[in-house]
């Protein structure tokens, strides 16, 4: 317990100093240096219309997750495996990023506006067959067995 609010508490922080050194480079810069998330090669539309993903994409996402986890409620629109492969963006070997590298879809404006989210430590941050040939170690293997295990822990608190 104490080493996970220690952890929070230094990501916090980190945060905070990241989002400061931001502003300091922006304001040093002749440009300011709005988030470019990359658009998906193989879609033309979002799943919702685009001003409103970017406004209310994490209502959606955050109050899917209370409807399919409590109530057992499953819609497709909103789900955050399609997110993932459809916004997978590509590093330099040719194999889609994970939620760790700046580059990651997710993290585009996350970054920028120092929003932190924790979602990427139970679901898979990449397409999932193209993640596990990705990076063998990486701690989500396998997305659906990573958030039954994290789903078993939950309930045995
Ligand atoms: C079938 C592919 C597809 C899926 C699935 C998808 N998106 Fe998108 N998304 C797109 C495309 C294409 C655009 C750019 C549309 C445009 O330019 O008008 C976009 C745009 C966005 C934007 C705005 C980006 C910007 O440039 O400001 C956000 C935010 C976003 N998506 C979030 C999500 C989230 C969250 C999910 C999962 C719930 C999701 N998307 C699922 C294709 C997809
Ligand atoms: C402690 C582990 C854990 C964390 C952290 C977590 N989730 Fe989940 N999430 C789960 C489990 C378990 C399920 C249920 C799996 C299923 O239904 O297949 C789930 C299901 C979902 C679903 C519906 C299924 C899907 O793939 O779309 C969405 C959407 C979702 N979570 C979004 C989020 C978002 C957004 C965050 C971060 C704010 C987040 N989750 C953080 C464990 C977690
Ligand atoms: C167009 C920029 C943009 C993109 C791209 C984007 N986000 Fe966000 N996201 C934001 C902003 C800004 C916030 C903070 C909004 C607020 O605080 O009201 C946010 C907040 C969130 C939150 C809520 C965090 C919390 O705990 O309150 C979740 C969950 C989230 N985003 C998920 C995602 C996922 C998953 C993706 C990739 C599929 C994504 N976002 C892509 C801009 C973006």
């Amino acid at each position: 317990m104490a080493a996970v609010s220690l952890r929070r508490v230094l990501l916090a922080a980190l945060v905070v100093v990241g989002a400061a050194f931001g502003l300091l480079k922006a304001e040093a810069g002749e440009r300011t240096p709005v988030p470019q998330p990359v658009k998906p090669a193989a879609a033309e539309k979002c799943v919702a219309d685009t001003q409103f993903m970017r406004r209310n994409h994490m209502k959606m996402l955050l109050h899917q997750r209370d409807e399919t986890v409590h109530e057992g409620i499953r819609t497709k629109q909103f789900s955050l495996a399609n997110c993932v492969s459809c916004h997978a963006v590509k590093g330099a070997d040719g194999k889609p990023v994970a939620y760790s590298d700046p580059k990651h879809f997710c993290r585009t404006c996350h970054s920028y506006a120092a929003v932190r989210v924790d979602c990427f430590e139970c679901h898979a941050s990449r397409p999932e067959e193209k993640a596990k040939a990705a990076n063998a170690s990486d701690s989500s293997h396998d997305p659906a067995l990573s958030a039954l295990s994290a789903h078993v822990a939950e309930m045995k608190k």
